[in-house]
């Protein structure tokens, strides 16, 4: 017998039960957007393969050896599944010249591909909702974003992220400060393992965010970056931290803090739980103001950040955060000939009036329909047997109430009925 086909690793399905719990997820987050004035934008999937190269760095991790490649076997173009979704919509704001009157507050919402190691919170395909501002210049636009964060924390019920903030400064800043880092590693090369010594001299900075335990000291005594800044950076780090001061959000400044993109300037943040193992980064960024130029695009300050869905979704269910979610508002029950003949219109009659109907499909004993009704969730049933159905009328039960109270209602009345009964409860 041939084997069954199962989805590819680090690729999951999410069936319904969860699905549910992912939307209301999603109307929180849609209400949030909305409530900082973010706007929509859908981008595509699959992107040339130059693109993520330029924008998130030739010696990173994710063009390394984490992309989804291939060749479009039509035309011979090198295409990649997005491993992130700055780039796309960076991309986009550049052909669509969108950032070039006014400045822009733009989401995105959907999968991500990077080819790593599966584990707990990480994923081969895995969701972002990522907000990306093009246009503004101040640390007033970096700290609404943080602000964006706690607030989203507080709307999901979630407690225990913390903040962690850092300034990278300016691309000439970093060149002098890379020189002096490169040479304090040199001076411990022994010490360096191998991912580090690899980019010793392609990517040092990255080395300042090992975990290995052996590096850990050795790591501490190198110099800062922070030391090597102007005042004009230092003045952008501090209006941040100015804000969140202001505001009451805690913050610890990380000045290992460098992230894997290369994009970056000056505001780095990353929000981390302890609750979620390794994986406990949900949400992550900071500025690119160089990238709009870099793929070509006028110079066009600009900063967001993304956060993973499954890792945000798992947090919630495992503080105990499950959604009430709620049952249909009727259960169709019908059987007999003539009965089954109005029952698809009293359904659709119903749902005209914006009740929301389960329909007993595939038939079935008044007795086995009525199970499926109670395990249904419904508010009410409606029953309709052929005497129902030859005197123009249902019978409509209720699920909720003791006894299941239960009365006969005329098919023109019965949408009636059933809103006064939910004005009822509200009134109760
Ligand atoms: P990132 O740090 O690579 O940044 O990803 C952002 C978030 O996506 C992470 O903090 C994590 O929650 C989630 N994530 C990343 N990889 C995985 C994975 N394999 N499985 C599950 N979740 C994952 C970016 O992608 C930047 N584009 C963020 C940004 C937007 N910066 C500026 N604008």
């Amino acid at each position: 017998m041939s084997q069954n086909i199962q989805s590819v690793r680090g690729m999951n399905d999410i069936l319904p039960d969860e699905a549910e719990f992912w939307e209301l997820f999603e109307e929180t987050v849609r209400g949030w957007l909305k409530s900082y004035g973010y706007r929509p934008i859908r981008l595509p999937i699959v992107e040339p393969t130059p693109l993520f190269k330029r924008a998130i760095g030739e010696v990173t991790d994710i063009v390394e050896k984490e992309m989804y490649s291939f060749e479009d076997s039509l035309n011979g173009e090198q295409l990649t599944l997005r491993p992130e979704g700055t780039a796309g919509c960076v991309r986009a704001v550049i052909q669509h010249n969108l950032a070039v009157q006014r400045p822009q507050r733009l989401y995105y919402m959907g999968q991500m591909f990077r080819h790593e190691r599966p584990q707990k919170g990480r994923y081969r395909q895995f969701n972002q909702v990522g907000i990306e501002a093009f246009g503004f210049n101040g640390p007033d636009i970096d700290a609404e974003h943080i602000l964006m964060g706690a607030r989203l924390w507080d709307d999901l019920g979630l407690d225990g992220i913390k903040l962690q903030l850092n300034t990278l400064g300016q691309l000439e800043e970093r060149a002098k400060y890379r020189a002096e880092l490169v040479g304090y590693f040199e001076k411990y090369v022994d010490l360096l393992d191998e991912d580090a010594k690899r980019r010793l001299y392609t990517n040092p900075l990255r080395i300042l965010d090992s975990k290995n335990p052996a590096m850990q000291e050795m790591i501490a005594g190198a110099p800062r970056l922070m030391q090597h800044l102007g005042a004009e950076s230092m003045a952008h780090f501090e209006g941040v931290q100015q804000v969140l001061r202001d505001v009451g959000i805690p913050y610890e400044i990380n000045t290992r803090l460098v992230r894997g993109l290369d994009y970056y300037n000056l505001t780095v943040f990353e929000w981390v739980t302890d609750r979620l193992g390794a994986q406990g980064t949900v949400c992550a960024g900071g500025r690119y103001d160089g990238l709009v130029e870099q793929l070509g695009g006028k110079a066009t300050p600009a900063c967001g950040f993304a956060m993973g869905v499954e890792r945000l979704v798992t947090l919630i269910r495992e503080s105990g955060g499950e959604p009430e979610l709620e049952g249909t508002d009727v259960f169709l029950v019908h059987q007999g000939e003539a009965a089954s003949r109005l029952a698809p219109r009293v359904a659709e009659s119903l749902r005209d009036q914006g009740i929301d109907v389960l329909f007993n499909c595939g038939g079935g004993s008044f007795k086995s329909q009525m199970k499926k009704a109670d395990a249904s969730g419904a508010t009410f049933a409606i029953i309709i047997g052929d005497d129902e159905a030859s005197a123009g009328e249902v019978t409509l039960k209720s699920l909720r109430a003791e006894g299941g109270e239960q009365k006969r209602v005329g098919v023109d009345q019965v949408a009636d009925e059933i809103m006064n009964s939910f004005f009822d409860e509200d009134e109760a």
